[in-house]
């Protein structure tokens, strides 16, 4: 595909260039725009607005830390085993702080209980003791004079007191206050706005990036682009043209969430290329009765027995959005493309429909048995990007680098490719985009 594009000299040259208008790529360009205010950072999104892909399309939760269920599996199977250090843990921490800091207005900390049946204590309760383990990442300047994770345990009767409606099977709870929500559209309307405002940052819709060219001291010699210098040449297509343009970057940030089609030509040969799988998510809304007066996040602790999902998604739960709307999901299923078809084959699939609903409906009467069917109705499907598949243990965000070339002056022309966003993405957002910018990107000139 991208071969058929033609390489083209570039005809503009910015230092820095992000590739992906979501929650993520925005974080990123809005810190670049604001520690380099006199560099030029340029943002291209291939929809006509901001956030129309993963960043829009998921629980919109704030989690206080990354409690996987993967981590579930762990724990049975080599003892208590938790990546503390993982950048998911870590990311998520200091990018609930940041969130609640600095986008006060938009989050909403309503806190959150997972609810265990008898056989389900032994989990709350390893959760629980891990939480008072749990120290602040060293991204902090100061660190809180707290404890960076605050959990309770509540018996049922106490549960029940927070939310009548629970299942007299519910026996126990892990009351998390940190936990909450977060509108993710004004969030990232705040990102496009600081962006905008910026001295140099700039922000460019229905544009999508199609090929990406190591621009190296042999590279042919372009016209305004000194020879001593290294990047990226990357062709841009706006709307429905046939042709596009080129542009130069020092840097460039690949923030491209679900999409595969951005393959560096001649850089990542078909080996070399990270698996990306695709996990479907459905919501359904809920107006009904047996959730009368619910004011926090539910989730259940995952199914642990039986089928493999359990380890790959937090379980179907109940969020609030900021209307006190009850919506649950996302349930799993795990998608691929047919033989030869598009890397974009998942758009299909974001359809809702309500096949869903019956395996929905079961898993939610288990904590919340006077939910009905009849008020169960289809709201919308997320897909999370993976990078390990159905059998897969814990997965960490990756975030890659690629240099144009293997010399010295190379090293500054960084090609950061961030993979495997899922949840807690959005969480994380800020802290991914002050990792980026102060440990990746801290150096570069
Ligand atoms: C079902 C589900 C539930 C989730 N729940 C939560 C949650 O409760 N809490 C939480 O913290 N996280 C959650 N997440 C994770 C979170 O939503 C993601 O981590 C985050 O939104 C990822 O953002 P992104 O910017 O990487 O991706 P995206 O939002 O997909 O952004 C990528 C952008 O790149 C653009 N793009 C792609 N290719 C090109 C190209 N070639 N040229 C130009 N533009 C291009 C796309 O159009 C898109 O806008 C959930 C995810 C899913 C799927
Ligand atoms: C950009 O990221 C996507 C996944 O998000 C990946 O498939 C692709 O190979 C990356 N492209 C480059 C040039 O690194
Ligand atoms: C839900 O709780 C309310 C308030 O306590 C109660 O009136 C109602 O009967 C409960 N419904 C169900 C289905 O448990």
């Amino acid at each position: 595909m991208c071969n058929l594009i033609r390489l083209k000299a570039p005809e503009s040259a910015v230092d820095y260039l992000v590739v992906g208008g979501g929650v993520v790529g925005l974080a990123i360009a809005r810190s670049i725009s604001e520690k380099f205010p006199k560099k030029s950072t340029i943002l291209v999104e291939r929809h006509t607005r901001a956030g129309e892909e993963i960043s829009s399309r998921n629980s919109e939760v704030i989690h206080s830390v990354f409690t996987s269920n993967v981590y579930v599996r762990h724990l049975h199977s080599q003892g208590l085993y938790y990546p503390p250090d993982s950048f998911k843990t870590r990311l998520c921490i200091r990018g609930r702080e940041l969130l609640y800091d600095r986008y006060e207005i938009h989050t909403r900390r309503v806190g959150k209980l997972v609810v265990a049946t008898e056989k389900q204590r032994p989990y709350i309760e390893s959760l629980h003791n891990k939480a008072q383990k749990l120290g602040w990442p060293p991204s902090f300047a100061t660190t809180p004079d707290r404890p960076a994770l605050r959990t309770q345990l509540l018996s049922g009767a106490e549960a029940r007191q927070m939310e009548p409606n629970l299942s007299s099977e519910i026996t126990g709870a892990l009351w998390c206050p940190e936990t909450g929500i977060v509108d993710s559209h004004a969030l990232m309307e705040s990102l496009e706005k600081d962006i905008i405002d910026s001295e140099g940052g700039d922000l460019v819709y229905s544009t999508r990036a199609v090929r990406v060219d190591p621009y190296t001291q042999t590279s042919p010699a372009l016209p305004d682009i000194d020879a001593a210098r290294r990047g990226w040449v990357v062709q841009v297509v706006t709307g429905n043209a046939g042709e596009g343009d080129a542009i130069f970057t020092k840097t460039l940030i690949n923030a491209t969430g679900l999409s595969a089609p951005l393959i560096a030509n001649s850089l990542l040969p078909e080996a070399k290329r990270l698996p990306l799988f695709y996990a479907r998510g459905s919501y359904a809304k809920y107006s009904g009765p047996g959730v009368s007066g619910v004011s926090h996040l539910i989730y259940p602790c995952p199914e642990t027995e039986g089928k493999a999902h359990g380890f790959q998604s937090l379980g179907t739960h109940l969020t609030l959005d900021f209307r006190g709307n009850v919506r649950f999901g996302p349930d799993i299923q795990w998608i691929s493309p047919g033989h030869g078809e598009d890397p974009d084959f998942w758009t299909k699939h974001l359809v809702p429909d309500d096949s869903r609903l019956e395996e929905m409906h079961r898993a939610v009467t288990r904590y919340l048995p006077g939910v009905t069917f009849a008020g169960l109705q289809p709201d919308y499907v997320g897909i999370r990007p993976k990078l390990v598949g159905p059998q897969g243990g814990f997965q960490d965000f990756v975030f890659r680098t690629d240099y144009p070339d293997t010399d010295k002056e190379s090293q500054s022309r960084p090609l950061i490719s961030l993979l495997g966003i899922e949840s807690p993405g959005l969480t994380s957002s800020l802290a991914i985009a002050e990792h980026v910018v102060e440990n990746m990107l801290g150096h570069v000139r």
